[in-house]
């Protein structure tokens, strides 16, 4: 299993699929994983994990579209660690996929998608600043967007999932103003895309595991140098397209 130098992580949408993943594989190298998700009550797999880490894993109730929360967050990292140094902001939703396409997209669906998938990730870091800028001082520190390749403005030819391609080339860009923000603090901001994964979103038929998927992309953060902040990375390293 990879580690990765993080003493204090927080990882959104950790209740099931890759955010869970993430969540087992930092389990054992971090101090202190702040595990989020909207309900932790019915979050029974991530329950178990903390159960298992009572010292280290400590579950939160968090949606990124909502302001109020992400302070309630920012909050409880204060008063516990006074410091962040690993944000993955890996929550997401996919609107409505493949029949999302020109001449069906609603407002309603966009709107939604673009504020979990890009708003909430944008305040999110916004709102952890300075706790990352204070993790940073011991060794750097690092946030995580999950992003996808479907966000690659110059490799989309069309087809369904519009309102989640625009969400996720707007989390790239956002990714790109926080690395230009934080990089002078050693906080590195990049965009990366897990793969094609079997979870609740990327269905049966994708091509990587949780854990090969988790696995490659902890590699990559471990390797990160401060030339990489406001990279478009794949979990195995390569450089994607904008
Ligand atoms: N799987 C793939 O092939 C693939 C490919 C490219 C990118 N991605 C990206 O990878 C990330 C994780 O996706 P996944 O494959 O693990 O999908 P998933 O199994 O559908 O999990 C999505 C997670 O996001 C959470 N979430 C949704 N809305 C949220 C909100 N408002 N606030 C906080 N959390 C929220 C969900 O929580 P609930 O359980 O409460 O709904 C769930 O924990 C997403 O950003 C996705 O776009 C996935």
């Amino acid at each position: 299993m990879s580690s990765v130098s993080a003493s204090h992580a927080l990882v959104t949408g950790a209740n099931r699929g890759l955010g869970l993943e993430w969540v087992r594989q930092l389990a054992d190298s971090v101090e202190f994983l702040l595990a989020t998700c909207r309900r932790p009550g019915a979050a029974e797999e991530l329950n178990r994990l903390a159960t298992s880490h009572p010292d280290t894993i400590e579950v939160l109730s968090l949606d990124v579209t909502e302001p109020s929360a992400i302070e309630s967050a920012v909050e409880r990292v204060q008063h516990q660690t006074g410091a962040l140094d690993l944000l993955v902001n890996n929550g997401g939703i996919s609107g409505g996929g493949t029949g999302d396409r020109f001449g069906t997209v609603e407002a309603e669906t966009m709107t939604q998608v673009l504020r979990t998938n890009a708003v909430g990730p944008h305040l999110m870091t916004q709102a952890f600043a300075d706790l990352l800028r204070a993790g940073a001082q011991a060794d750097g520190a690092t946030v995580v967007n999950i992003t996808s390749q479907l966000g690659s403005i110059s490799r989309t030819s069309g087809g369904g999932w519009h309102s989640y391609k625009a969400s996720k080339a707007a989390l790239n860009m956002c990714t790109r103003l926080q690395a230009a923000e934080l990089k002078d603090d050693d906080v590195k901001v990049v965009a990366m895309h897990p793969g094609w994964v079997r979870t609740d979103m990327g269905g049966s038929n994708a091509r990587l595991s949780t854990e090969e998927s988790v696995s490659g992309m902890i590699e990559v953060v471990k390797n990160l140098t401060r030339e990489d902040a406001g990279c478009f990375l794949a979990y195995d390293g390569e450089e994607l397209p904008w």
